[in-house]
């Protein structure tokens, strides 16, 4: 993790906007000329192009695709989202980061608060799967306390894949779309999902952890080999390499404005807005559950967040949970 003072060493170089001595530095955090040299070298290791010229000091070149909270911060424009950002290079999943934290107590304290990592060992995804979560991906936590009944949980998560939507949209002006029931889709490809975890008592939520995942940098080559479901990247499409920090920053803001409607009760307009990017509905579907199999036509969400099937024999299905194949 990189610590503070680096952090204030990568502000001020950018912010001179040119070369600063190492003894301006020095002078200003308080500490010696050999402890910033240590952390410009520390940086230097994580990708930061730092030059250094004798009697002129340093001068901050180029930086690296990191998730690192400074750099995200440069884009950031939320109010509580994301202003709390733990940084992890590696890590087993930010899922039980968080849920280890939550676990601490004080979760309200917490709220917004994002765990990231550049790659994840033991990722985990919808139905217990195992999420591969290489290099370039973005992976990431967000615990929530929200003011909400449980029975609109659902609409938390319909939130955040709208958010994605347009954040995607906004950052590189490729179209994704929302399968039911938190998957993001480019075309026929899964590009992002997103898992909820709560703990509630009866109907009151104390807290939730919102993991999602999407495929922004990650390389083709690094798909994993054993994939049920046919998956892309930002990258495998666009071709170029996105800023993720910035991809980040937007998605925290558009998902904090319209969390925010949810806590003054405004679910239909998530809902609506949700169903506008909905790749499932008005679709032949076939549904994979645990007890069954059937095909239908996806006509509706119900106000639980179930989706409605009108089967192929007429009847009427409310599918809670299962694998959903567009036919
Ligand atoms: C899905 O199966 O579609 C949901 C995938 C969610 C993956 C994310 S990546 C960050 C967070 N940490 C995890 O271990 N899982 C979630």
């Amino acid at each position: 993790m990189v610590n503070v003072t680096a952090e204030k060493i990568i502000e001020l170089l950018e912010n001179a906007g040119g070369f600063i001595s190492g003894e301006r530095m020095a002078e200003q955090l308080e500490m010696s000329r050999s402890a910033i040299w240590k952390n410009i070298e520390e940086l230097r290791n994580l990708g930061y192009v730092i030059e250094s010229v004798k009697g002129e000091g340093y001068n901050l070149k180029s930086r690296p695709d990191l998730l690192l909270p400074c750099e995200v911060n440069r884009f950031l424009n939320t109010e509580f989202m994301g202003r709390r950002i733990d940084y992890y290079d590696i890590i087993d999943s930010t899922t039980k980061v968080a849920r280890n934290m939550c676990l601490g107590g004080n979760h309200e304290s917490l709220n917004g608060t994002v765990i990231v990592a550049e790659e994840q060992t033991g990722g985990v995804g919808r139905l217990g799967r195992a999420w591969s979560s290489p290099r370039g991906g973005l992976w990431i936590s967000i615990i929530l306390t929200p003011k909400i009944n449980m029975d609109h949980l659902f609409t938390v998560t319909m939130a955040a894949s709208i958010a994605i939507v347009r954040a995607i949209k906004k950052e590189t002006g490729i179209g994704s779309l929302i399968k039911w029931p938190n998957d993001i889709y480019i075309g026929d490809r899964k590009v992002g999902g997103l898992l909820v975890e709560i703990s509630a008592e009866a109907d009151r939520i104390n807290y939730c952890i919102l993991g999602i995942g999407i495929d922004v940098n990650v390389l083709p080559e690094d798909f994993p080999d054993d994939i049920i479901t046919p998956i892309t990247s930002i990258f495998a499409e666009t071709g170029n390499l996105i800023n993720r920090a910035g991809l980040l920053a937007r998605i925290l803001r558009e998902f904090e404005q319209r969390y925010r409607l949810l806590e003054e009760e405004e679910y239909t307009s998530i809902i609506t807005e949700w169903k506008s990017l909905s790749l499932t509905l008005d679709k032949r579907v076939q549904i994979k559950t645990l007890k069954k199999t059937y095909t239908g036509v996806a006509i509706d969400i119900d106000g639980h967040g179930a989706l409605i099937i009108r089967k192929d024999n007429g009847k009427i299905e409310r599918c809670i949970s299962g694998d959903i194949i567009r036919l």
